[in-house]
């Protein structure tokens, strides 16, 4: 976790830790920086409203409960040290590595894995270098990547609903005693969202790449999943 973005505390109980959402904004490995106002009320809200849709359907998570509109309980897991990635439109860095046009429709949704290692740059991995690395076992690696796909279609109709097109997402995941578990948020910082009709980037994007309009976009994915 880039520790800009989100401050974790400890709590009285090691069981719980206080996640505190801020408007540092970070791309490119902390190359570039700024802010973005509001953005942390945005992400802290938002990720509780998909982790409380995904608990109603099955996927355990690791809320516990929103303390306020920047701050979050949330359970003390050992996050296993990868960025999952799910695609199901072509953008970012898989239209560059493979010269795909962004927008294009994936024939079925992708899986990657990033090891997470900011001196490394976070490079992909795959399935049999996390498994010689030991970084999961074969049943963790098995059940992630069944989880992920699980989470990108709940996803993808929620989002569906309110006119926004899910293009990618990254998550993490954590385990807590012995299972396995989302831990990590799900907002515009981590999503690409464009939107359904006109596609317009709904997303972190507005920021990496200086389209303008970055608070608005945030505070339009929050009016229409609080709607
Ligand atoms: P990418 O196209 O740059 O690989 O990004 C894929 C998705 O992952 C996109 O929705 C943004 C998200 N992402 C993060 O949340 N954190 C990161 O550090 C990176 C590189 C991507
Ligand atoms: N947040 C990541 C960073 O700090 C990357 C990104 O979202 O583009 O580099």
């Amino acid at each position: 976790m880039k520790e800009k973005q989100k401050k974790v505390y400890r709590t009285e109980d090691p069981k719980y830790y206080i996640v505190s959402y801020k408007d540092d904004a970070t791309a490119f490995n902390g190359e570039k920086k700024g802010t973005i106002v509001g953005k942390g009320v945005v992400n802290n809200r938002m990720s509780n409203i998909m982790c409380k849709m995904l608990e109603e359907n099955g996927i355990e998570t690791h809320l516990v409960e929103e303390l306020n509109d920047r701050d979050t309980v949330v359970k003390a897991v050992e996050i296993v040290p990868l960025e999952v990635i799910v695609r199901n439109v072509a953008a970012g860095s898989f239209s560059k590595r493979f010269g795909i046009e962004e927008g294009t429709v994936l024939k079925n949704p992708t899986i990657e894995f990033c090891l997470k290692d900011d001196a490394l740059g976070d490079p992909m991995i795959n399935d049999y270098h996390i498994l010689a690395l030991g970084i999961a076992t074969e049943e963790e690696l098995k059940t992630m990547t069944e989880m992920t796909f699980k989470i990108n279609e709940l996803l993808k109709a929620y989002f569906e609903k309110i006119g926004v097109k899910l293009i990618d997402f990254k998550i993490e995941l954590g385990r807590v005693d012995g299972k396995i578990i989302l831990a990590d948020e799900i907002s515009p910082d981590t999503c690409r969202f464009w939107d359904a009709e006109t596609n317009k980037k709904l997303d972190k994007d507005r920021f990496r790449r200086d389209l303008g309009g970055v608070e608005e976009v945030y505070q339009e994915m929050l009016k229409r999943v609080t709607k």
